[in-house]
């Protein structure tokens, strides 16, 4: 089979990585692809969002399946697009990924099939979005209701910075159309955790359980980032809290997906927040999530072809999933600066010497070669080290060896990966 991946990050590399040991491939391309992924894949340089371009590179190569990566080419209806074509393509089509694409409709949804989340109300009229602030004061979350790179969302302690973030988000615009409309929400303590599923609308198959940093500094300090690392499993989800997370959350959302007439296919990702063994829903994203692909794929044994294929043709009943038990730690490292301004075109040293390490894969996210053919920093989060091992601790001092011996001018990451896991075991 001939596959194209769509996108450029590290869970591009990493789904490449995973696809790459499947039999039943031959040829790999993927669009934009990275540098690392020229060692497994053929790149071709066409944006992620060139639905036009994608779908006749797929035609004129006969591309028998496409994988999605990121979330903007599914709101904007690549999947939809490519099954015009009568090509094949994994993903939900644009009226399921609306529950991605707009927090109000996901809000709507869960409100409505009462599965669990916080409270929230909606608003298109900034001076009623400013008014509902001061009447519920904070903490108060302030969210765009489009796709904004994960960036949209403004976490307040004051009724002050809510009301700026009602303004950046509405009035000046900060994310351009996202901002259009306006969620304020409840605000949730507890211990956020991924929970990924495989669907092919109907039957609901779990992967193993993950943990996102999102804060860039160590301790959750600083400002929210992409994801500066990612363990799997991640202990705060109890035997029990999985099966009620599956029974409350994941299975009812994919049929009330079905009950409104968008049967949802592909990865469905839910952010959570646990409180006192309760799960509530902060977010739906359409996709595999990035970093928590790059410790989850590294865990998965069984072939992701035909898990893949199963979600599109209705199949995955049958479709065996077996997971590695042993745990996954992987540490972003990101370019000087980021998640603000940053420079790219540092030369990156010491890659071969970690990509050798047993236990051990480099996913390379924002990363580029120069005329020289060195690799080069060319994004915020450059590198996903990732490592296997018989226990946390083991997986967290082979994924830090392993970013021990890579280096370039100003790059940083988060030295407390996996701690929180290690608190709870
Ligand atoms: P989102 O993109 O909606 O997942 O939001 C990004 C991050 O903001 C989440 O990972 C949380 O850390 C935080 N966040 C979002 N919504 C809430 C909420 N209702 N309560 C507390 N924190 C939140
Ligand atoms: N890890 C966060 C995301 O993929 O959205």
């Amino acid at each position: 089979m001939k596959i194209l991946v769509v996108g450029g990050g590290g869970r591009e590399h990493a789904l490449i990585w995973k696809l790459s040991q499947s039999n039943k491939i031959e040829q790999i391309f993927c669009a934009p692809g990275n540098a690392g992924i020229t060692s497994l894949a053929t790149c071709v340089p066409i944006d992620a969002d060139d639905i036009e371009r994608l779908v006749e590179f797929a035609r004129n190569e006969n591309i028998d399946l496409t994988i999605v990566g990121p979330e903007d080419p599914l709101a904007a209806g690549i999947v939809d697009a490519f099954e015009a074509a009568e090509l094949k393509i994994f993903g939900p089509n644009r009226a399921a990924a609306e529950i991605e694409g707009s927090k109000t409709f996901c809000k709507n949804l869960l409100k409505k099939y009462e599965i669990p989340t916080g409270d929230s109300a909606s608003f298109d009229n900034l001076d009623d979005a400013i008014e509902y602030v001061y009447k519920k004061g904070a903490p108060i979350v302030v969210k765009a209701d489009g796709l904004a790179a994960g960036k949209g969302v403004v976490v307040a302690q004051t009724v002050e910075e809510a009301e700026d973030a009602i303004n950046k988000i509405m009035r000046r615009r900060a994310y351009g159309d996202a901002g259009k409309k306006i969620i304020i929400e409840e605000f949730l303590e507890g211990e956020e955790a991924s929970f990924l599923v495989f669907t092919d609308g109907d039957i609901v198959v779990p992967m193993v359980t993950s943990q996102d940093h999102k804060p860039v500094f160590d301790d959750d300090k600083g400002p929210n980032t992409g994801g500066m690392g990612a363990y799997s499993p991640a202990p705060v989800i109890s035997e029990g809290l999985f099966r009620r997370i599956m029974n409350d959350i994941m299975i009812p959302t994919v049929k009330a997906m079905a009950a409104e007439g968008c049967k949802y296919r592909g990865i469905l990702y839910a952010g959570l927040m646990i409180k006192d063994g309760i799960p509530k829903v902060l977010e739906f994203n359409a996709r595999f999530g990035d970093p928590e692909t790059q410790p989850i794929l590294m865990r998965l044994k069984s072939d992701l072809l035909p898990i893949l294929e199963a979600c599109i043709s209705g199949h995955l009943a049958k479709t065996i999933v077996e997971w590695d038990e042993r745990p996954t730690v992987c540490v972003a490292m990101a370019s000087g600066g980021y998640p603000g301004e940053y420079e790219n075109g540092q030369i990156i040293s010491g890659l071969n010497l970690a990509g050798r390490l047993k236990d051990v894969m480099v996913f390379h996210a924002g990363t580029a070669k120069n005329e020289d053919d060195k690799v080069i920093t060319n994004g915020g989060r450059v590198l996903g080290v990732t490592a296997i091992g018989d226990d946390i601790p083991q997986a967290i001092n082979k994924a830090y060896h392993a970013v021990s011996k890579i280096s370039w001018e100003g790059a940083h990451f988060r030295n407390d990966i996996g701690r929180k896991a290690l608190k709870r075991i």
